[in-house]
Protein backbone atom coordinates (compact mmCIF):
# COMPACT_ATOMS: atom_id res chain seq x y z
CA UNK A 1 0.00 0.00 0.00
CA UNK A 2 3.17 2.37 0.34
CA UNK A 3 5.25 3.90 -2.08
CA UNK A 4 8.51 5.61 -1.42
CA UNK A 5 9.39 8.70 -3.49
CA UNK A 6 12.95 9.72 -3.23
CA UNK A 7 13.39 13.70 -4.31
CA UNK A 8 16.08 14.36 -2.05
CA UNK A 9 18.64 14.84 -4.71
CA UNK A 10 20.45 17.81 -6.13
CA UNK A 11 19.20 17.06 -10.03
CA UNK A 12 23.17 18.94 -11.36
CA UNK A 13 22.06 18.11 -14.15
CA UNK A 14 18.95 20.56 -14.71
CA UNK A 15 20.92 23.46 -13.56
CA UNK A 16 20.16 26.29 -13.35
CA UNK A 17 16.77 25.81 -13.44
CA UNK A 18 16.79 23.46 -10.26
CA UNK A 19 19.60 25.68 -7.90
CA UNK A 20 15.99 26.49 -6.02
CA UNK A 21 13.45 24.78 -7.44
CA UNK A 22 13.41 20.83 -7.01
CA UNK A 23 13.36 19.08 -10.36
CA UNK A 24 10.43 16.60 -9.23
CA UNK A 25 8.62 20.23 -9.71
CA UNK A 26 9.51 20.64 -13.18
CA UNK A 27 6.42 20.24 -15.36
CA UNK A 28 5.73 18.25 -18.06
CA UNK A 29 3.00 20.38 -19.96
CA UNK A 30 1.14 21.25 -17.29
CA UNK A 31 1.58 18.84 -14.49
CA UNK A 32 5.01 18.50 -12.86
CA UNK A 33 7.05 15.02 -13.10
CA UNK A 34 6.36 14.11 -9.02
CA UNK A 35 2.52 14.38 -9.40
CA UNK A 36 2.74 11.60 -12.88
CA UNK A 37 4.48 9.47 -10.23
CA UNK A 38 2.14 9.53 -7.63
CA UNK A 39 -0.74 9.57 -9.97
CA UNK A 40 0.81 6.30 -11.11
CA UNK A 41 1.22 4.69 -7.26
CA UNK A 42 -2.14 5.71 -6.70
CA UNK A 43 -3.46 3.84 -9.71
CA UNK A 44 -1.52 0.80 -8.07
CA UNK A 45 -2.77 0.91 -4.91
CA UNK A 46 -0.40 2.31 -2.84
CA UNK A 47 -2.29 4.95 -1.57
CA UNK A 48 0.21 6.42 1.01
CA UNK A 49 2.83 8.10 -0.34
CA UNK A 50 6.57 8.39 1.91
CA UNK A 51 8.43 11.25 -0.08
CA UNK A 52 11.73 11.51 1.03
CA UNK A 53 12.61 14.82 0.95
CA UNK A 54 15.86 17.26 1.50
CA UNK A 55 16.46 21.13 2.28
CA UNK A 56 14.69 23.26 -0.50
CA UNK A 57 12.33 21.18 -1.88
CA UNK A 58 8.95 22.26 0.45
CA UNK A 59 7.22 23.19 -3.04
CA UNK A 60 6.73 19.47 -3.44
CA UNK A 61 5.09 19.35 0.20
CA UNK A 62 2.88 22.00 -0.57
CA UNK A 63 2.28 20.75 -3.81
CA UNK A 64 0.19 17.62 -1.80
CA UNK A 65 -1.75 19.70 0.52
CA UNK A 66 -4.82 22.50 0.48
CA UNK A 67 -3.51 25.62 -0.74
CA UNK A 68 -6.44 27.69 0.85
CA UNK A 69 -5.93 30.90 -0.76
CA UNK A 70 -6.12 29.56 -4.36
CA UNK A 71 -8.87 27.22 -3.44
CA UNK A 72 -11.17 30.34 -2.12
CA UNK A 73 -9.45 32.75 -5.13
CA UNK A 74 -10.86 30.52 -8.04
CA UNK A 75 -13.81 28.26 -6.53
CA UNK A 76 -17.11 28.93 -8.62
CA UNK A 77 -15.25 30.36 -11.68
CA UNK A 78 -14.54 28.70 -14.79
CA UNK A 79 -10.73 28.12 -13.68
CA UNK A 80 -12.08 25.57 -11.13
CA UNK A 81 -11.59 22.53 -13.46
CA UNK A 82 -7.21 23.51 -13.50
CA UNK A 83 -7.44 22.18 -9.80
CA UNK A 84 -9.19 18.58 -10.39
CA UNK A 85 -6.26 16.78 -11.18
CA UNK A 86 -4.47 17.75 -7.87
CA UNK A 87 -7.93 17.74 -5.77
CA UNK A 88 -8.27 14.27 -6.94
CA UNK A 89 -4.82 13.05 -5.73
CA UNK A 90 -5.14 14.58 -2.38
CA UNK A 91 -8.57 12.96 -2.09
CA UNK A 92 -7.00 9.44 -2.88
CA UNK A 93 -3.74 9.42 -1.08
CA UNK A 94 -2.00 10.27 2.18
CA UNK A 95 1.78 11.91 1.59
CA UNK A 96 4.01 11.48 5.14
CA UNK A 97 7.62 13.20 4.46
CA UNK A 98 10.58 12.50 6.18
CA UNK A 99 13.99 14.69 5.21
CA UNK A 100 17.40 13.16 4.11
CA UNK A 101 19.88 15.21 5.73
CA UNK A 102 22.49 14.66 3.22
CA UNK A 103 22.63 13.07 0.30
CA UNK A 104 24.50 9.96 0.30
CA UNK A 105 22.82 7.89 -2.04
CA UNK A 106 19.42 6.59 -3.42
CA UNK A 107 20.16 3.43 -1.41
CA UNK A 108 20.76 6.06 1.68
CA UNK A 109 17.31 8.27 1.16
CA UNK A 110 15.49 4.75 0.63
CA UNK A 111 17.01 4.03 4.14
CA UNK A 112 15.95 7.00 5.66
CA UNK A 113 12.16 5.99 4.75
CA UNK A 114 11.96 3.26 6.56
CA UNK A 115 10.17 5.05 9.42
CA UNK A 116 7.49 5.83 6.99
CA UNK A 117 7.27 2.16 5.33
CA UNK A 118 7.82 -0.88 8.47
CA UNK A 119 8.08 -4.23 8.14
CA UNK A 120 5.80 -4.56 4.85
CA UNK A 121 6.76 -4.42 0.86
CA UNK A 122 6.63 -1.18 -1.00
CA UNK A 123 7.11 0.24 -3.95
CA UNK A 124 9.75 3.03 -4.74
CA UNK A 125 8.79 5.81 -7.96
CA UNK A 126 12.15 7.56 -9.28
CA UNK A 127 9.82 10.65 -10.67
CA UNK A 128 12.38 11.69 -12.73
CA UNK A 129 11.76 8.23 -15.06
CA UNK A 130 8.22 9.23 -16.58
CA UNK A 131 6.50 6.31 -17.47
CA UNK A 132 3.84 6.10 -19.64
CA UNK A 133 1.23 3.38 -20.56
CA UNK A 134 -1.94 3.68 -22.54
CA UNK A 135 -3.23 0.44 -20.53
CA UNK A 136 -1.76 -0.81 -16.69
CA UNK A 137 0.80 1.45 -15.67
CA UNK A 138 4.16 0.35 -14.85
CA UNK A 139 3.62 0.11 -11.03
CA UNK A 140 0.56 -1.65 -11.33
CA UNK A 141 2.23 -4.32 -13.48
CA UNK A 142 4.58 -5.16 -11.37
CA UNK A 143 2.65 -4.84 -8.11
CA UNK A 144 0.40 -8.01 -9.72
CA UNK A 145 3.88 -9.45 -10.52
CA UNK A 146 4.87 -9.52 -6.68
CA UNK A 147 1.36 -11.51 -5.81
CA UNK A 148 2.78 -13.88 -7.97
CA UNK A 149 6.85 -14.15 -6.97
CA UNK A 150 6.87 -12.67 -3.58
CA UNK A 151 10.19 -10.72 -4.02
CA UNK A 152 11.72 -8.27 -4.66
CA UNK A 153 11.21 -6.80 -8.45
CA UNK A 154 13.20 -4.16 -10.59
CA UNK A 155 12.08 -2.77 -13.74
CA UNK A 156 14.23 -3.16 -16.86
CA UNK A 157 14.33 -2.13 -20.51
CA UNK A 158 17.08 -2.69 -23.07
CA UNK A 159 19.49 0.23 -23.65
CA UNK A 160 22.26 0.72 -26.16
CA UNK A 161 25.45 -0.75 -24.54
CA UNK A 162 27.47 2.38 -24.92
CA UNK A 163 24.92 3.86 -22.64
CA UNK A 164 25.23 1.17 -19.75
CA UNK A 165 27.62 3.35 -17.78
CA UNK A 166 24.55 5.66 -16.97
CA UNK A 167 22.12 2.46 -15.36
CA UNK A 168 22.42 -0.18 -13.28
CA UNK A 169 22.58 -3.33 -15.43
CA UNK A 170 21.28 -7.25 -14.33
CA UNK A 171 22.36 -10.19 -15.79
CA UNK A 172 19.75 -13.30 -15.02
CA UNK A 173 17.50 -16.56 -16.29
CA UNK A 174 15.01 -15.95 -18.01
CA UNK A 175 12.33 -17.44 -16.65
CA UNK A 176 9.22 -16.43 -19.14
CA UNK A 177 9.44 -13.78 -21.56
CA UNK A 178 10.10 -10.36 -20.19
CA UNK A 179 10.93 -11.76 -16.72
CA UNK A 180 14.61 -12.50 -15.24
CA UNK A 181 16.17 -14.46 -12.22
CA UNK A 182 18.21 -12.02 -11.48
CA UNK A 183 22.04 -13.10 -10.61
CA UNK A 184 24.27 -10.27 -11.38
CA UNK A 185 23.92 -6.63 -10.63
CA UNK A 186 26.58 -4.03 -11.76
CA UNK A 187 26.19 -0.30 -10.79
CA UNK A 188 26.94 1.90 -13.85
CA UNK A 189 29.39 -0.17 -15.55
CA UNK A 190 31.96 0.61 -18.56
CA UNK A 191 30.09 -1.16 -21.88
CA UNK A 192 32.79 -3.40 -21.81
CA UNK A 193 32.23 -4.40 -17.95
CA UNK A 194 28.30 -4.40 -18.19
CA UNK A 195 26.79 -7.72 -18.10
CA UNK A 196 24.11 -7.06 -20.53
CA UNK A 197 22.43 -4.35 -21.94
CA UNK A 198 19.28 -4.58 -19.25
CA UNK A 199 19.00 -1.34 -17.36
CA UNK A 200 17.07 -0.75 -14.21
CA UNK A 201 14.69 2.23 -14.77
CA UNK A 202 13.50 4.25 -11.47
CA UNK A 203 10.50 1.17 -10.62
CA UNK A 204 10.75 -0.97 -7.98
CA UNK A 205 8.93 -3.02 -5.18
CA UNK A 206 11.10 -4.09 -2.87
CA UNK A 207 10.47 -6.27 0.29
CA UNK A 208 11.50 -4.82 4.05
CA UNK A 209 14.45 -7.14 4.31
CA UNK A 210 16.26 -4.69 2.35
CA UNK A 211 16.44 -1.51 4.86
CA UNK A 212 18.58 -4.34 7.09
CA UNK A 213 20.80 -4.83 4.01
CA UNK A 214 21.07 -1.22 3.29
CA UNK A 215 22.00 -0.16 6.90
CA UNK A 216 25.23 -2.93 5.95
CA UNK A 217 26.11 -1.85 2.29
CA UNK A 218 29.42 0.40 2.07
CA UNK A 219 28.89 3.36 -0.18
CA UNK A 220 30.00 2.41 -3.76
CA UNK A 221 29.88 4.11 -7.02
CA UNK A 222 30.12 7.80 -6.28
CA UNK A 223 30.77 7.03 -2.78
CA UNK A 224 27.35 6.81 -2.30
CA UNK A 225 24.95 4.47 -0.87
CA UNK A 226 23.69 2.84 -3.69
CA UNK A 227 20.26 0.38 -3.70
CA UNK A 228 22.19 -1.66 -6.98
CA UNK A 229 24.86 -2.97 -4.33
CA UNK A 230 22.11 -3.90 -1.49
CA UNK A 231 19.79 -5.45 -4.47
CA UNK A 232 22.99 -7.56 -5.68
CA UNK A 233 23.03 -9.09 -1.82
CA UNK A 234 19.25 -9.26 -1.94
CA UNK A 235 19.52 -11.25 -4.95
CA UNK A 236 22.78 -13.64 -3.75
CA UNK A 237 20.47 -14.35 -0.23
CA UNK A 238 16.94 -14.96 -1.26
CA UNK A 239 15.24 -13.77 -5.24
CA UNK A 240 15.08 -10.36 -7.26
CA UNK A 241 13.17 -10.46 -10.31
CA UNK A 242 13.67 -8.29 -13.06
CA UNK A 243 10.70 -7.33 -15.31
CA UNK A 244 10.67 -5.58 -18.81
CA UNK A 245 7.42 -3.18 -18.62
CA UNK A 246 5.06 -2.82 -20.96
CA UNK A 247 5.14 1.33 -21.83
CA UNK A 248 7.42 4.15 -22.70
CA UNK A 249 9.82 5.48 -20.54
CA UNK A 250 11.21 8.95 -20.71
CA UNK A 251 14.47 9.98 -18.56
CA UNK A 252 13.54 13.33 -17.78
CA UNK A 253 16.72 13.72 -15.47
CA UNK A 254 18.43 14.61 -18.69
CA UNK A 255 17.42 17.54 -20.84
CA UNK A 256 16.80 15.41 -23.86
CA UNK A 257 14.65 13.09 -22.63
CA UNK A 258 12.60 16.06 -20.74
CA UNK A 259 12.28 17.90 -24.17
CA UNK A 260 10.83 14.60 -25.71
CA UNK A 261 8.65 13.61 -22.56
CA UNK A 262 6.89 17.10 -23.00
CA UNK A 263 6.59 16.60 -27.03
CA UNK A 264 5.00 13.34 -26.62
CA UNK A 265 2.70 14.27 -23.43
CA UNK A 266 1.46 17.52 -25.65
CA UNK A 267 1.00 15.58 -28.28
CA UNK A 268 -0.79 12.69 -27.01
CA UNK A 269 -2.28 13.99 -23.87
CA UNK A 270 -2.94 17.35 -23.41
CA UNK A 271 -6.74 18.29 -23.87
CA UNK A 272 -7.51 14.74 -23.80
CA UNK A 273 -8.40 13.67 -20.40
P1 LIG B 1 19.80 10.89 -9.59
O1 LIG B 1 21.26 10.76 -9.43
O2 LIG B 1 19.17 10.60 -10.88
O3 LIG B 1 19.28 12.35 -9.20
O4 LIG B 1 19.10 10.07 -8.42
P2 LIG B 1 19.99 13.66 -8.84
O5 LIG B 1 21.19 13.41 -7.99
O6 LIG B 1 18.93 14.52 -8.25
O7 LIG B 1 20.29 14.26 -10.29
P3 LIG B 1 21.65 14.66 -11.01
O8 LIG B 1 22.28 13.37 -11.41
O9 LIG B 1 22.43 15.47 -10.02
O10 LIG B 1 21.17 15.48 -12.18
C1 LIG B 1 17.96 9.26 -8.62
C2 LIG B 1 16.85 9.62 -7.67
O11 LIG B 1 17.24 9.45 -6.32
C3 LIG B 1 17.03 10.62 -5.58
C4 LIG B 1 16.95 11.75 -6.59
O12 LIG B 1 16.10 12.80 -6.10
C5 LIG B 1 16.37 11.07 -7.81
O13 LIG B 1 14.96 11.03 -7.77
N1 LIG B 1 18.11 10.76 -4.60
C6 LIG B 1 19.40 10.60 -5.00
C7 LIG B 1 17.82 11.07 -3.29
O14 LIG B 1 16.64 11.24 -2.91
N2 LIG B 1 18.85 11.17 -2.39
C8 LIG B 1 20.14 11.01 -2.76
O15 LIG B 1 21.03 11.11 -1.88
C9 LIG B 1 20.42 10.72 -4.10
Amino acid sequence: NKCVFPVAGYGTRFLPATKSMPKEMLPIVNKPLVQYGVEEAIEAGMTTCAMVTGRGKRSITDHFDISYELEHQISGTSKEIHLDSIRGVLDKAVFTMVRQREMKGLGHAILTGESLIGNEPFGVLLSDDLCLHDGVGVLSQMAELYRQFRCSIVAIQEVPQDETHKYGVIAGESLKEGIYRVDEMVEKPDPADAPSNLAIIGRYILTPDIFDILRETEPGANGEIQLTDALQTQARQGCVMAYKFKGKRFDCGSVPGFVEATNFVYENYYGKE
